[in-house]
């Protein structure tokens, strides 16, 4: 008789399992972890973006009572500077350690920071520092040019060749195309606003350090402490439970860490720093200006004949953050002639960071408005021309796709928006009394995967735990990572206990990249695998057991039981009573999952890919612009959380309105300060801002990736969705807006 399959928990709508504890206010983030004697530290900003300090005056916030140090370049002790090597990952997105010089690169870098009792107290003792500068003007331009550079620079990427792709002969055939359009597009200085600031709290006993931490990465934070304090890497831990999101933000550790750490050190006390949402605008990252001219070359059927992506982003004065703009660029169309280089120039302001989509979502912003003001240039549909221009390979790579469905992505969403009943001409569709906007783009991230470690036990109450040393931002691993164990171990999920953001753990992945999910399925398995290889040694050997006197390859475990290969499940035993017989607690087991970056010789090339299609209203006597309903497709593989799936693509959408009409750090040219650094002036888009969000996912597994099949969607949702904007937003009021955010000025003309 067939065995009653458990439904699978993979590719299911599934409630969140760290849900309750964050409802009820049970979930720790990293400044509800409170410990006896713990000082509060807040940093002094430095208020000029470029100079020296000519003198710093302590005094008055030393003497204050119950402030316990100032620290400052004259007293904060050794600090090494943290540098990447093998097997020792150790990115620091700042590499100039805290107060090393006396030199301000950029508005808000910290110059001293007070250590006292009370919170009010510190902030009170960091006000009452002084400090006096040689000044200068800083350079906050927004009109971008390239600084002088050589062909190949080092960036946070390693050394690269500013000539990123090039194919064919670009330049000749764009000159001699029938049809050509050359258009500049920018994208502005964007600052992550996740909502928890970043905090860290430094704990010293002895020579070994705990830092509690709101981080995407755990593994690689302890790496970069234990290299800033000169410690082996067994003496630092690092703990994240939940994490109020980041963006991007968190990935990489930010000076605050080491000058928390710095200060326990120091006071010999616990020390926490929680950044004020001001100080989230200077020294934590931003998305980097960038200026991209893209020029297509076409027959005047519409296939791509040239094209041609040259952008300029900017960088801070230190450090090499690359915004890989082009990085989606050579493989998005099928185009015989490409060429795509970059140029970077330096400003005073912080350094810059990944945020949501790097790299390839301002990239894509500028190419798939491109693509639309072509398809408006020939009077074609922009999906056909999308449809005719279709690659059937990496054409950069001479690679086949591993799973590309971009057409179906395109011919589902378009079937699902009502795309036919477009009619194309500016301003041509109305209801009740607005303008309708219609506007489409494709979408691609990323696929891949780092490398994962995972631990699982199956325990005698016939529940089971699994752990890695990654993180849960919000996306919910939590929830995955139960979901996996659950497949594996037939344990229901309420019965999983998943345990992360604690670098005692077995090494897992950064949340970044959309790649925590995709890096652990591989593991998680391989633990489980590993356990259930133990239980059946354990059930042939256990007296009294009913497989006595067979081998362990004699067995089978599916949905928590074992029974003889040849008996099938008629016989089972669960994996409890196995356990209660045999007199353990539990079996356990450990699983790794290598890297799938620098393999030998890919054989495939692997993204994800995707479409939106977005309505905008239009009300032009009141100049009110919504965008109203957006329809998107995601080909991102196998999804193990359809809910939480849709709800990261959801997100990303709302966060691409806001990318599209909203976000915008402005830097005042004097001083060289953000200006609108608060939540109330620089705009996000919130709930009365975001439209109506259908989304559907293929369900095609990609088993490159892993044995699932499942790729990340955490970033892709954001990608094409500007471009799909601001293309509707021509299409309702016939003003191209090149430079986001679409401002309603803008559309006054
Ligand atoms: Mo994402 S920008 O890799 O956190």
């Amino acid at each position: 008789m067939p065995m009653q399959q458990q439904t699978s928990p993979i590719g299911r709508d599934t409630v969140r399992v760290d849900g309750p504890k964050k409802v009820t206010g049970l979930a720790q983030y990293t400044s509800d972890f409170h410990f006896p004697g713990m000082l509060y530290a807040v940093p002094v900003g430095a208020t000029i973006a470029k100079g020296n300090i000519t003198q710093l005056d302590t005094s008055a916030a030393e003497t204050m009572p119950g402030v316990r140090a100032i620290l400052h370049r004259g007293n904060i002790g050794k600090i090494f500077r943290s540098i990447p090597g093998p097997g020792f990952s150790g990115i620091c997105e700042e590499r100039r350690p805290p107060f090393e010089d006396d030199v301000i690169r950029y508005y808000g870098q910290y110059i001293a920071l007070a250590v006292a009792e009370t919170f009010a107290t510190a902030k009170a003792a960091a006000d009452a520092v002084s400090a006096t500068y040689a000044t200068e003007k800083p350079n906050v331009e927004l009109q971008l040019v390239a600084d002088e550079e050589p062909d190949e620079v080092m960036t946070t990427f390693g050394p690269m060749k500013r000539v990123e792709s090039e194919r064919g002969d670009a330049e000749a055939a764009f000159a001699s195309a029938p049809v050509k359009l050359d258009h500049t597009y920018i994208t502005p200085f964007e600052t992550h606003n996740p909502m928890e600031p970043h905090s860290t709290t430094a704990i010293w006993e002895g020579s070994t350090l705990t830092l509690y931490e709101s981080s995407q990465g755990v593994v690689n934070l302890r790496s970069v402490l234990a290299q800033m304090f000169g410690l082996p890497i067994e003496n630092v831990r690092v703990i994240t439970k939940f994490v109020g999101s980041g963006f991007g933000s968190k990935l990489w550790p930010w000076t605050l860490c080491p000058l928390a750490a710095a200060a326990a050190r120091q006071v010999g006390a616990p020390v926490r720093l929680v950044l004020a949402r001001k100080m989230m605008f200077h020294a934590v990252g931003h998305r980097p200006r960038t200026q991209q001219r893209v020029r297509l070359g076409a027959t005047k059927e519409g296939k791509l004949l040239s094209l041609q992506h040259d952008y300029v982003y900017t960088r801070s004065m230190l450090d090499a953050h690359h915004e890989g703009c082009g990085e989606g660029t050579p493989f998005q169309y099928s185009v015989p002639n490409l060429r795509v280089t970059f140029g970077r120039t330096k400003r005073n302001i912080g350094g810059g960071a990944d945020m949501r989509g790097p790299g390839r979502v301002p990239g894509l912003y500028a190419v798939e408005s491109a693509i639309n003001e072509l398809a408006r240039e020939l009077n074609m549909d922009p999906v056909q021309l999308r449809v005719i221009n279709e690659p059937q390979i990496d054409e950069s790579r001479g690679l086949p796709f591993s799973s590309r469905h971009m057409l179906e992505c395109l011919q589902l969403g378009a079937e699902k928006f009502g795309w036919s009943k477009r009619t194309s001409a500016v301003g041509s569709m109305k209801r009740d009394g607005l303008t309708l906007g219609w506007g489409v783009a494709a979408c691609s991230w990323i696929a891949s995967r780092f490398a994962a470690a995972a631990y699982i036990q199956l325990r005698d109450d016939g529940s089971c735990r699994v752990a890695s040393a990654t993180q849960d931002i919000g996306t919910g691993t939590y929830t995955n990572l139960a979901q996996l164990a659950s497949e594996k171990t037939g344990v229901p999920l309420n019965k999983v206990e998943v345990a992360l953001g604690d670098t005692a753990l077995p090494e897992g992945p950064i949340s970044g990249g959309s790649m925590a999910t995709p890096s652990l399925v591989n593991a998680v398995f391989a633990a489980a695998e590993q356990a259930i290889e133990s239980l059946k040694t354990v059930a042939v050997s256990t007296p009294g057991s009913r497989f006595v006197g067979h081998q362990p390859d004699d067995l089978r475990f599916d949905n928590g039981a074992l029974f003889l290969n040849a008996e099938g499940p008629a016989n089972q035993v669960p994996f409890v009573d196995l356990l209660r017989q045999a007199n353990l607690r539990m079996v356990s087991g450990n699983g790794q999952s290598p890297s799938r970056f620098g393999e030998e010789k890919a054989k495939f090339s692997t993204q994800s890919f995707g479409c939106h299609f977005v309505e905008v209203t239009w009300h032009s006597e009141i100049a009110r612009l919504r965008v109203s309903r957006v329809v998107s497709v995601i080909d991102a593989g196998k999804i193990i959380n359809t809910l939480a799936g849709r709800n990261q693509i959801q997100g990303a959408v709302v966060m691409g309105v806001g990318m599209a009409l909203l976000e915008s750090t402005e830097y005042d040219p004097q001083n060289g300060a953000p200006i609108n650094s608060s939540l109330a002036d620089y705009l996000v888009a919130v709930n009365a801002d975001s439209p109506s969000i259908d989304v559907h996912f293929l369900d095609y597994p990609d088993k490159e990736i892993n044995q699932v099949g499942a790729r990340g969607i955490g970033e892709i949702g954001l990608a094409g969705i500007a471009a799909a904007i601001t293309d509707a937003v021509h299409h309702a009021t016939g003003v191209r807006v090149r430079e986001l955010p679409v401002r309603i000025e803008d559309l006054l003309a």
